[in-house]
C-alpha cells in the first residue's frame, strides 16, 4: 500500500504549524440514536455491565463503532432478562438500516451523532463508515459534499485505514479519490484538521513523493 501525489489542485490551508489533532485528544462519545432498538450488526464483543459508561469503556478499548445497552428496569416485567447488557459492534447503522430492530430491552448508540445517509456506505469495521461520492470534483469540491453529509475527507493515518480505503476503491473500480491530506504549495501537507504531516509519524508515501515544487497537492491511495 503506497500513497501517490496524483492530482492537482490548490487547498487553502490556513498557516499554522501547530499540531492540532494532537492537542485535543477525541474520544468518541456514543450518542443515543434510538431508544428501544437493538441493532444486529456484528458484536465486536459483549458483557454483563450495569452502566452505560462501563458500556462505553468496553466500546473504546474495542474501537466500536456502535453499541446496544440495556439499562436495568428495561425488559423486568414479562419478559425474560437480556443474556447481555452491553453488546459493542463493529459497524453503525446507516439510516432505514434493516439491522436495527424494535427491541424494548436495549437502547441503540453510535459514535456518529445523526443517522448516517444510506448512499454507497461502507463499514469498515472497527474503522469507520465510509462513503465513496462518485461525482468528479476538485479538492475544494469534495470538502463541501463531505461536510454536506456532516463529515470530512477520510483521513489516512494509519496502516488499517489506508489498507481498507484501498481496498474500498479497488472494490468499487475506482482508480483514484481524495482522502484527507492536500497541500497548497505541494511541499506541506497538512490533513483536514491542518496537522501538518510532521504530527503524523505514519509514512506509506511511493518512492519519490511527495514530490517538489509541483502543481500537484493531492494524494490519494492506491492498491499496489
Ligand atoms: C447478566 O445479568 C442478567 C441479570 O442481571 C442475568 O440474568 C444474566 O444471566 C447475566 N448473563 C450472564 C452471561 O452472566
Ligand atoms: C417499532 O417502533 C416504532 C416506534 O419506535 C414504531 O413506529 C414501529 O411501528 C415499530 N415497528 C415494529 C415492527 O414493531
Ligand atoms: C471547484 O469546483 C467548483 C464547482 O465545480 C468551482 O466552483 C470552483 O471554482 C472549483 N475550484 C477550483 C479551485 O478549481
Ligand atoms: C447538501 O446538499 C443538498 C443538495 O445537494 C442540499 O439540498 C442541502 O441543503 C445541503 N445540506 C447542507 C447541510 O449543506
Ligand atoms: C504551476 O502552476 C503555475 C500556475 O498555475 C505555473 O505558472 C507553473 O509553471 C506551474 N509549475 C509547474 C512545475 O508545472
Amino acid at each position: 500500500m503506497l500513497l501517490y501525489i496524483i492530482l492537482y489542485n490548490v487547498l487553502t490551508v490556513d498557516a499554522d504549524t501547530k499540531c492540532i489533532s494532537h492537542e485535543i485528544t477525541v474520544v468518541p462519545k456514543y450518542y443515543l440514536i434510538e431508544k428501544c432498538h437493538r441493532s444486529k450488526l456484528g458484536v465486536a464483543s459483549k458483557a454483563n455491565f450495569s452502566t452505560l459508561n462501563s458500556c462505553r469503556r468496553l466500546a473504546l478499548e474495542k474501537k466500536a463503532l456502535a453499541l446496544n445497552f440495556s439499562p436495568s428496569g428495561y425488559g423486568k416485567i414479562g419478559r425474560k432478562p437480556v443474556e447481555y447488557t452491553c453488546e459493542v459492534l463493529k459497524c453503525a447503522e446507516s439510516e432505514g438500516g434493516l439491522s436495527l430492530k424494535n427491541d424494548t430491552n436495549y437502547d441503540y448508540y453510535s459514535i456518529y451523532a445523526k443517522h448516517l445517509p444510506n448512499v454507497n456506505s461502507c463499514c469498515v469495521p472497527l474503522a469507520g463508515m465510509f462513503y465513496l461520492l462518485s461525482e468528479k470534483n476538485n479538492y475544494t469540491e469534495a470538502e463541501r459534499r463531505c461536510r454536506n453529509m456532516s463529515s470530512v475527507l477520510a483521513g489516512v493515518f494509519n496502516q488499517h485505514r489506508t489498507d481498507t480505503l484501498a481496498q474500498v476503491l479497488a472494490s468499487s473500480g475506482v482508480e483514484a479519490a481524495y482522502v484527507g491530506l492536500g497541500s497548497s504549495n505541494g511541499r506541506v501537507f497538512r490533513t483536514t484538521h491542518g496537522d501538518s504531516l510532521d504530527c503524523i509519524t505514519y509514512r506509506a508515501w511511493a518512492p519519490g513523493h511527495p514530490r517538489k515544487n509541483l502543481n500537484m497537492s493531492c494524494v490519494v491511495p492506491l492498491l499496489r
